[in-house]
């Protein structure tokens, strides 16, 4: 049993005085005493820093168009507002491990090249007709679609489109950088030349077919872009098909088509139907997720905070927190979490049901 405060339960407080010289001492050598935080360190159960929390579109967009004003893309390098959960102010971190961006590009624009080891998803909210080029083959964006830019790839998005784009930029950093493991280098030039042509990667390896010896050293899909139509027909007939699971009604997982697995390998993403009327069981996992609304109308419950959910709208559900929602109307949530890291690392634990 540890106090809230970090000290062992055992430890006797009024025996502490007399140890300070000690502590003192110690201190000078760099070396602290673990009954003092032991309690903070390893808790009986998921501790988060992060709380619950919600945006609505309508609130945050024109925030979106006024920052449109006061900087271009060529200047930031990336027009980005970040959702900085309230547990964790200052740390662009929407939970311990992930980021949560707003991204806008008007028309004309071009956010320049650059790679980073860190990995990215892009889960487009507004406009159509813009790009995102990895390595060298570019993808037209439209609501709905989940992009993804793999670590270490040369990478630019461009409007060429006479309306506004906006999108939801989720990385990994916080997990990179936890291990000290970040590389970052711009392009010599505003875009990366285009080398293929669109569609290259979706014909290789996006219809169960694959070019005879056909080989990637790397772990993230070669799909880049999982477009929603193909998505939504997919959770469509699932819907027919099966029975919903009492928690996620119809949750399916993006994958990789290569090996089956995640289709980015640190960041698991999922897209889901709850039907109009479906009140799901409550349920909590150690893996904080980040929910976007595709469609539809309806409320969350997370932990002690209830939120009525409109397309566009973002929310956080952080580790442990219990999660319930009721659809008013179909409702489709886009979601990623650290889900697949913890599933590596056999942490991940969940818990269905009030239990
Ligand atoms: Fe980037």
């Amino acid at each position: 049993m540890a106090a809230e405060d970090g000290f062992v339960e055992t430890v006797d407080r009024a025996a502490e005085e007399g140890r300070t010289p000690f502590y003192e001492r110690a201190r000078e050598r760099n070396l602290a005493p673990l009954w003092r935080v032991l309690g903070g360190l390893v808790t009986e159960e998921p501790r988060s820093p992060a709380v619950p929390a919600h945006w609505a579109y309508s609130d945050v967009r024109p925030y979106l168009i006024e920052a449109c004003d006061l900087i271009s893309t060529e200047e930031a390098e990336r027009r980005v507002l970040v959702f900085e959960n309230p547990g964790l102010p200052g740390q662009s971190r929407i939970t311990p491990s992930l980021f949560a961006g707003y991204q806008i590009i008007r028309p004309g624009e071009v956010a320049p090249a650059h790679r980073h080891v860190a990995s990215a998803l892009r889960f487009i909210l507004e406009g159509k007709d813009a790009y995102t080029a990895v390595a060298g083959e570019r993808t037209m964006m439209e609501p709905g679609d989940f992009v993804i830019t793999p670590s270490w790839t040369w990478h630019d998005h461009g409007n060429e489109s006479d309306e506004l784009m906006v999108w939801i930029d989720g990385l990994d950093m916080h997990m990179v950088n936890l291990v000290s493991a970040s590389f970052r280098e711009g392009y010599p030039g505003r875009s990366h030349p285009v080398t293929r042509p669109e569609g290259a990667a979706m014909a290789e390896v996006g219809f169960n077919l694959v070019p005879v010896d056909f080989e990637t050293t790397s772990q993230t899909s070669p799909i880049f872009n999982y477009p929603y139509r193909r998505t939504r027909e997919a959770l469509e007939m699932v819907s027919r098909t099966r029975a919903p699971d009492a928690c996620h009604a119809f949750k399916m997982h993006y994958i990789n088509p290569l090996n089956g697995k995640s289709a980015i390998p640190t960041i698991t993403t999922a897209m889901q139907l709850l039907p109009k009327g479906f009140r799901s069981s409550s349920y909590k996992s150690t893996a904080g997720t980040v929910f976007s609304v595709v469609e539809g109308k309806g409320s969350v419950t997370v932990g002690d905070m209830r939120f009525q959910l409109a397309p566009k709208d973002l929310f956080v559900a952080p580790s442990w927190f219990p999660i319930q929602f009721e659809a008013e109307s179909d409702l489709i949530l886009f979601s990623y979490s650290d889900r697949i890291v913890q599933d590596k690392l056999d942490l991940f634990r969940e818990s269905r049901g009030d239990a």
